[in-house]
């Protein structure tokens, strides 16, 4: 095994579990964290693959759970990056509580950016280094009844094409995987089980994960899994927003 390490968040499950997985398969070292207990389900399906696997169990939604993840791994090389977590919230904004809609902001662009903080600086001053962060083909498109999560990966893709930019010379780099809807569990943890959504057909989890570390490896900006999501970031370029707006309300709005 290459003594190389591979970090990736929300790793029990979902996109980050595949691209944990690409990376053993890589020959890469892992330490993957997520908040539940699945961490350790994951590992042992890692392992049993020929990974070694070290698992950090902490909520990412607050300082304290970054805190213990950095604890780990600051005095290491960092080689990989996987900014994968993050959640969703349906529903109407104001039927939503402001307790889950802070703490969506705090996971998916407060406690991201300041784990894209510590580890860009890391790999700077070490020399180089490679981050895959998830974000969305949502994040050009208003995203009624998942308004903040929308929001949120608008925030996240921006962030990563002007990091791009400014790391562009040095060796660190970062890749933007933007997936449309993919087959995983973040719309049941939204609750969005009544919304159209739930049943439309979606990306796989595998596949999408290939091709955002395909093209992390290669060296690529942005990574859009699918031609449908491909063709909807063309339209979302020149369509109005409210029209996009509409599209978006097609598949979240919960049914009556
Ligand atoms: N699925 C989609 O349609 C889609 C589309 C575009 C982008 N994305 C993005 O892809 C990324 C992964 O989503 P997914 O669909 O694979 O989700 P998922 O299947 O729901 O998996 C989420 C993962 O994140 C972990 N997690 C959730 N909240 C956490 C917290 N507060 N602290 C630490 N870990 C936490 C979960 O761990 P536990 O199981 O231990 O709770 C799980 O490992 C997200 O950033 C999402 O926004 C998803």
């Amino acid at each position: 095994m290459a003594d190389t390490l591979a970090l990736v968040t929300g790793a029990s499950d979902g996109i980050g579990y595949e691209l944990a997985r690409r990376a053993v398969e890589d020959g890469h070292r892992l330490v993957i964290c997520s908040d539940s207990d699945a961490i350790e389900e994951a590992a042992d399906k890692l392992r049993r693959l020929g990974g070694e696997v070290e698992t950090v169990q902490a909520d990412l939604s607050g300082r304290r759970g970054v805190e213990t993840l950095w604890q780990t791994v600051e005095h290491r090389k960092i080689d990989l990056f996987f900014a994968n977590v993050g959640q969703a919230l349906g529903h109407a904004f104001h039927e939503q509580k402001w307790r889950d809609v802070k703490r969506l902001i705090d996971l998916n662009v407060l406690q991201t950016t300041s784990m894209l903080h510590r580890v860009g600086r890391k790999m700077r001053a070490q020399g180089g280094g490679r981050i895959l962060v998830t974000g969305s083909l949502g994040g050009f498109v208003p995203g009624p009844y998942d308004a903040v999560y929308n929001a949120t990966k608008s925030y996240l893709d921006s962030l990563c094409y002007a990091l791009q930019d400014e790391w562009k010379e040095n060796d660190v780099v970062l890749t933007c995987l933007m997936p449309g809807p993919v087959e995983t569990e973040i719309f049941d943890r939204a609750g969005m089980q009544d919304a159209p959504i739930e049943d439309a057909k979606k990306e796989d989890p595998t596949d999408v994960a290939r091709k955002g570390y395909e093209a992390l490896m290669k060296g690529e900006r942005g990574a859009i899994p699918s031609l449908p999501s491909k063709v909807i970031t063309m339209l979302a370029g020149i369509a109005p927003q409210g029209l996009m707006a509409e599209v978006h309300r097609w598949g979240a709005r919960p049914r009556d």
